[in-house]
């Protein structure tokens, strides 16, 4: 078996095409051509894949026959995660798609909502075909997985996040909110959290050989998170454009959830300021610095100085 190249997700033309500024190292000087909305509508009708198309047999052997109790006991802090945060991401989107100010935005927030459905579907069919918990559909499974969760998770998305979306739902026309939400939701959980994760976890998995079904849908998800990452990078461009008081609010919402979400890249198992393992053999500190390198190229690209 060969050697599979260093980082061959990003350089792929389809991982490329959404044009995601973390994708692109010309971001690091601020230069990048981001999609407009019209686009990533149409760039989303030539990205579709099945959740049913994928086969997971081999992953149910790799599961229960390969993994020890103490690799799968790990491993479900990743996933449940990512099972949770998609099904967060897709309950919260329904009042920023409102609220957007134009239609051409909100025919892509759109599609991302049908995205989402999917990546909640994707995760609850690998759960269930695998055999991961004994659990009694979607929300039994849900309410297992969630006990692997740490307390910052909570915080970042059952509350910092959550509060601004339901200021949305009844003030649908508070822009500075709206600004707010999507550099939460769109630069921080998809952007830093949700690609951050999903690089180390797939890498490690080609690496090592393990769950082919798991690694061929979630490399979809990545995909179709370069894409809704996009569409947040061209937005908050186009507002701290329109209006300086925007980007204030882009700052404003990154100073109060980055502690949050810094704790969210940290498994329960490894105490607060100490180093340890995250990611499959990724350090805390590794896998922080892959998360801010990203943020900061779609800063730049935004128009706004790089957080700390
Ligand atoms: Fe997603
Ligand atoms: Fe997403």
């Amino acid at each position: 078996m060969t050697e599979p190249a260093a980082h061959p997700r990003t350089e792929r033309v389809d991982f490329r095409a959404t044009s995601d500024p973390a994708l692109h190292e010309s971001a690091d000087r601020g230069e990048a051509s981001l999609l407009d909305y019209r686009q990533l509508y149409a760039l989303w009708e030539r990205q579709q894949w099945s959740v049913q198309d994928l086969d997971f047999s081999q992953d149910r052997r790799d599961w229960h026959e390969r993994f020890d109790a103490d690799e799968r006991a790990a491993r479900m802090y990743g996933l449940s995660s990512f099972f949770i945060g998609e099904q967060r991401v897709a309950v919260e989107l329904g009042p920023i798609m409102r609220a957007v100010p134009d239609e051409d935005m909100r025919v892509f927030l759109c599609t991302q909502i049908a995205d989402e459905a999917r990546h909640v579907m994707f995760f609850d069919r690998f759960y269930s075909e695998v055999g991961i918990l004994e659990a009694d559909g979607l929300e039994d499974r849900l309410e297992q997985t969630s006990k692997h969760l740490n307390p910052e998770f909570n915080t970042f998305f059952d509350e910092q996040l959550h509060a601004r979306v339901d200021r949305l739902a009844v003030e649908p026309e508070d822009t500075e909110t709206l600004v707010e939400a999507i550099t939460i939701y769109h630069m921080v959980a998809e952007g830093m959290l949700a690609l951050t994760g999903q690089h180390f976890i797939i890498d490690y998995n080609e690496r090592v050989g393990t769950l082919p079904g798991f690694v061929e849908g979630f490399t979809n998800v990545a995909r179709d998170e370069h894409r809704h990452v996009a569409f947040g990078a061209r937005f908050l461009r186009d507002m701290a454009r329109r209006d300086p008081r925007y980007g204030d609010a882009i700052q404003r919402a990154l100073a109060e959830v980055l502690p949050a979400a810094d704790g969210v890249l940290r498994p329960k198992w490894v105490p607060a300021g100490e180093e340890g393992t995250a990611f499959y053999g990724v350090s805390v500190s590794d896998s922080r610095a892959f998360a801010l390198q990203a943020l900061q190229r779609r800063l730049k690209v935004i128009g706004l100085a790089a957080a700390a």
